[in-house]
């Protein structure tokens, strides 16, 4: 695997591998990877001719006071995992490179980059948005892969893809969970083991929903009541929101029909995690 840490070098390298009309999928990522960044490199390795990954830890999309210093950093072990699922080129920016002194340019998406998430985190959207807009630049890849755990992220980019008419596809790809439902995040690591056990409410409360929804109640307000109930049996869960939303404008909606998101956030100690599921 060739690791690249030049905005030019890379252009360069991706222009070479999509020569002969191949395919170049790419999978963006913050590094620290686990099982759930794996299997959007297995779909990529598996739909694409080439493929491509970036580790950046993007400061713009980080709230002062929010967790960028301490967020984990595990890049060899990360080379290690993609260079095993023959990653073709890995980008490893540094911010000096992304953000040299004097860039100005943000991409804002307005409305669906406020809400959920980008209500909480003020801002949050902007930067994603900004250093994913930047990188399709760099790479040019054909498709792109994201989890959908970030279910907010990924409406927010579809928007930007469409209005920006981006030549790429955005590939959804499924939540990945340990065995006991919590979903995979980079920021489990931060969790003491009384703190994980708190955070399987989250799907607790999704997994409640889900069942409801199933024995016939559509109605929102009646669900996230339920979920919320579920969520208040944990001590030292804050829960930030849990929301039935239109997956593509993260609009509330008052009926749960198929292709809704049900969406949750809270605050596991000082941890903030997201899960969400897609009513089937
Ligand atoms: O989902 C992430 O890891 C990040 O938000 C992304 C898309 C790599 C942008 O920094």
């Amino acid at each position: 695997m060739q690791i690249v840490t030049k905005v030019a070098e890379m252009q360069d390298v991706c222009r070479k591998l999509r020569l002969n009309g191949r395919m170049l999928g790419f999978v963006p990522t913050m590094g620290a990877l686990h099982a759930g960044h794996i299997s959007l490199v297995r779909r990529a390795r598996a739909e694409c001719d080439v493929i491509s990954a970036s580790i950046f830890v993007n400061p713009l999309q980080f709230a002062p006071g929010e967790d960028l210093a301490r967020y984990p950093r595990t890049f060899e072990e990360d080379c290690r995992l993609l260079e095993a699922e023959n990653v073709d080129v890995l980008f490893a920016p540094d911010a000096a490179e992304m953000y040299p002194q004097g860039a100005v340019t943000t991409v804002s998406v307005a409305g669906v980059g406020d809400r959920l998430d980008g209500a909480s985190r003020p801002g949050h959207f902007t930067g994603v948005a900004t250093v994913v807009a930047k990188l399709f630049h760099v790479v040019s890849p054909q498709r792109a892969y994201f989890g959908q755990k970030d279910a907010a992220q990924l409406a927010v980019l579809r928007q930007m893809v469409r209005d920006l008419n981006f030549h790429v596809e955005l590939v959804g790809c499924a939540i990945v969970r340990d065995p006991d439902g919590l979903a995979l995040s980079s920021r489990n690591k931060y969790l003491s083991s009384m703190e994980r056990a708190r955070a399987l409410t989250l799907h607790r409360a999704l997994r409640q929903i889900e069942h409801m929804i199933a024995s016939g109640e559509r109605r929102t307000a009646q669900l996230i009541a339920g979920g919320m109930e579920i969520l208040k049996t944990a001590d030292e869960v804050r829960v930030d929101y849990l929301s039935i939303v239109n997956a593509n404008t993260l609009l509330p909606v008052t009926s749960a029909e198929a292709g809704t998101l049900v969406a949750v956030a809270a605050y596991i100690g000082t941890t903030r995690l997201i899960d969400n599921l897609l009513v089937a």
